[in-house]
Order: C-alpha cells, then structure tokens, then sequence
C-alpha cells in the first residue's frame, strides 16, 4: 500500500516509516524543509521524501495524492517548548489542512490514523482523572492547550467520517521515549531527573513566576558531581508515570492499519504497566553511578495511568519494552 507518515522523522515517525518499508509498503515520509533527521532516514531505507508544513496546505497536495493510508505523527510537542499559538496552528489547524488535502487528493485513502495523546484526558496540573486506569470511555477533559488542540484534531478527524466518509483511526500514546533520550541529560526526559538540565530548565519558567520556590530549593543543592532529581510529594511519594518505547508505538500504529476493527476507534497504547518515578530514577542512578536527591514538591503531578486493554484485545498489541529494559539499552548503546 502506498502510506504517508508525516513527521517521518520524528522519534515514533522514523521507526513507523522502518517498519513499514520493512513490510513492504510504498511509503512517503512528510517533514519540514530543512530537517535534516529526515534526509538521514532518506539514506537509510526506501522512503519517499515531500518537503512541506502543514501549515502551507498547498505543500500537502503532493505528499498525499493518490495514497491509501495518511498516518499522520506532525505535530507541536509540550517539550518543542514552543508557545500555545504554535499548537493551535499546528497540531489544530495543520491536522485540518491535511484532511482536506487526504479528501481532496487521495480520494480512494482507507484510513486517516490520526496520533493524539494521552493529554486529551488530563484536567490540569493538579487535577485528578475521574477514575483509573484511564481507558477510552473517560471524558475527554484537557486541561492545556496542547491537549484541547489534540481533542479538537480528533473531533475534526470524526467530522470528515461523518462528512465526507474518510475513515479514521487515533492513537492515544503516553509519555513516548528512544531509549538514549532516558539517559541523555539534555533531552525533554532528561530534564525531568537530571539536576542541572532540572535547574536550567526551571529557569526558563521560574521568569513567569511559576516552580520559583522549587528552583531556589534545587539551586541550593551542592552540586560537584552530577545528580538525580526526585520529586515526591509532601509524604515522600513520587508520581506514576508510563513511558512506552517509540518502537511500541510504531508497532500498534502498524497493527491499526491492518486492522479492520480499528476503523472510527480510537485506542490508549502504553507500556504494560506504571513504574514510580522512584523506581525509574533510582534505576538510572544505579547504572549510572549517580546519587538520586529527593525534593519534596506541593506543584507534584498527581499519579494517574490509562489502560492499554481496548488495543491488546482489539488489535493484539504487546507492548515489547519496559522502561527498565530501555534504560539498559541506552546503557549497553553508550558504552559498546
Ligand atoms: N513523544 C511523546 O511523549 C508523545 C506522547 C503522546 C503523543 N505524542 C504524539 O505523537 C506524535 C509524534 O510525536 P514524536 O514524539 O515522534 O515527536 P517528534 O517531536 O519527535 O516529531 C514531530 C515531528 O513533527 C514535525 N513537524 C513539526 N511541525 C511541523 C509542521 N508544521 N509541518 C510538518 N512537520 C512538522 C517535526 O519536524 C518532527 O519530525 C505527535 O503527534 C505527538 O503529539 C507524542
């Protein structure tokens, strides 16, 4: 089949765009001018490259005439650090634009996926689900902008079925990892447990005011060697957190497009199961050989996890990895 992928080379974009040209199909791989990720994936396997933004609608045309499947990855991410016009334009905006252009120019496509996220269920900083695990029934209640952006997207995706019959599917991914952005200090993961790349980050939004007590308590800390960041709550709790493996993601966008089942459904795809942040930090530590610091946080991130049940049962998705076992990956890559 001929298939799409836009943000082909992103971290769950360029693995999707391996396995599909490892299974054979014909595939097209969208990204902006000037990405130069996408020229190395270009060199790499036999993917078509279109140069373009979602924002230039007239850029999508030759990207997507005449393909039978559009999964659509582009987007405007919480760690491009990027304000929220930026996700209005793109991940809003830029996902309507690329229906239009599936609709106008790819009459025969069988399946818009379209890859939204789990932020589509979580209230706010500090609020909580309705219940857990989050599975696909819970109210769809984003509390930032990015999140709203990707609820709208979806509605929009629904409205073209009902519309103009291109059927859809969406993913709905927690937290997505490569294995070396685990342990790499300046990656959008990194940040969240490494103390410098902590301290400098909180920098940027300690100017509006906000995580300033959190900073000056981090700033305090003696720091000759490079160390871990644990956050817990007032009791010495850390939150729950789910962070799958790009390559599971591919896996189930994979198994959605072959699936019958999966059209007009949109489905959770997570790892198999929540760790603590202690347990992931305290991991890095001990292959790292890193002292873990623990700071007690009133802003914590309340715990919360979605169930990947409906995908496992509907779609038979697996997921492979463990964060652990992605930590020791990273590891084994940076010493061989
Ligand atoms: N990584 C995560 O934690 C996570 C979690 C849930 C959902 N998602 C969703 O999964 C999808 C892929 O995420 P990822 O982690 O691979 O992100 P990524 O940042 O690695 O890749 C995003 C891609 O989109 C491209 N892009 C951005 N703006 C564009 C524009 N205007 N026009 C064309 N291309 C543009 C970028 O160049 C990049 O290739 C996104 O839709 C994201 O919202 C990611």
């Amino acid at each position: 089949m001929r298939v799409l992928v836009t943000g082909a080379s992103g971290r769950i974009g360029s693995q999707l765009v391996r396995r599909l040209c490892e299974a054979g199909h014909q595939v097209r791989g969208f990204g902006l001018p000037g990405d130069k990720a996408l020229d190395a994936l270009g060199a790499d396997v036999p993917v078509a490259v279109f140069r373009g933004d979602l924002g230039e609608p007239s850029s999508l045309e030759p990207a997507v005439s005449g393909v039978d499947i559009v999964c659509h990855l582009a987007a405007a991410l919480t760690t491009h650090d990027v304000d929220d016009d930026r996700y209005v334009e793109v991940n809003f905006n830029g996902t309507y634009n690329l229906l239009n252009a599936t609709r106008d120019h790819a009459p025969d496509a069988g399946r818009f996926v379209y890859v939204s996220s789990d932020a589509v269920y979580w209230p706010a900083l500090t609020g909580q689900p309705d219940y857990l695990p989050v599975d696909e029934n819970h109210p769809l209640v984003a509390g930032s902008v990015y999140g709203a952006t990707k609820v709208g997207a979806e509605a929009m995706c629904r409205a073209f079925w009902r519309s103009y019959g291109l059927p859809f599917t969406i993913v709905r991914p927690t937290a997505t990892a490569s294995p070396e952005e685990l342990i790499d200090p300046k990656s959008p993961f990194g940040r969240r447990w490494f103390l410098d790349s902590a301290i400098a980050w909180l920098q940027t939004r300690a100017q509006d005011g906000r995580s300033e007590g959190l900073l000056r308590e981090l700033l305090s800390i003696e720091k000759r060697a490079q160390k871990l960041l644990l956050r817990t709550d007032l009791k010495g709790r850390s939150s729950l957190t789910m962070i799958t493996d790009a390559r599971d993601i591919a896996r189930a966008i994979h198994l959605m497009i072959e699936s019958p089942d999966a059209e007009g459904e949109a489905f959770n795809v997570g790892p198999s199961a929540p760790h603590t942040e202690r347990q992931i930090v305290e991991e890095i530590g001990r292959v790292l050989n890193l002292e873990v610091v623990e700071i007690s946080d009133s802003e914590l991130r309340p715990s919360w996890y979605v169930s990947s049940s409906k995908a496992r049962g509907t779609l038979g998705y697996q997921p492979k990895w463990t964060v652990f076992e992605m930590i020791a990956e990273a590891v084994g890559a940076t010493t061989r």
